[in-house]
């Protein structure tokens, strides 16, 4: 079982952005513990960030018929893109959203999630452990 997990603009600045928002962890931290997930699943994983809309939505794009699940966090994408939305939809990739902070108490902004409308489970404001959660879910429904 393969799943690919997306992460969009910004989530490299983990560490050093908004610590009282999203911690301290770095961006590297976030990988490494999705490799251990991976690992303990027994799933394997391809963890992406880029910070542009079009090389998210290829990411999604190259995914047709080679991944089975996708973990996606569009971050700020996640209430402007109708592009990554429309990738998600194009590939038929299950998909499950998450995000590292309570986006549901957060500025009116935040309340629209387009890429959330081509998932089929959210994982909001638990962290790190939203990822954890997330490949769970995927590799139950998958299996
Ligand atoms: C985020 C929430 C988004 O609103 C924000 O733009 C991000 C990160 C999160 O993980 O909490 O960059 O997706």
């Amino acid at each position: 079982m393969k799943l690919l997990v997306l992460n969009g603009p910004n989530l490299n600045m983990l560490g050093i952005r908004e610590k009282h928002i999203y911690g301290t962890q770095t961006y590297a931290d976030l990988e490494a513990f999705i490799r251990e997930k991976a690992a303990q699943l027994g799933v394997e994983v391809d963890i992406y960030q880029s910070n542009h809309e079009g090389d998210l939505v290829d990411k999604i794009q190259a995914a047709y018929r080679k991944v089975d699940g996708i973990v996606i966090n569009p971050a700020a994408y996640t209430h402007t893109s109708v592009a990554i939305l429309d990738a998600l939809k194009a590939v038929s990739i299950p998909a499950a959203e998450v995000h590292l902070s309570d986006v549901t108490k957060r500025e009116p902004f935040r309340q629209i999630s387009y890429a959330g409308m081509a998932c089929q489970a959210h994982f909001i404001g638990l962290g790190f452990e939203g990822y954890a959660q997330a490949m769970e879910y995927l590799k139950k429904m998958l299996s």
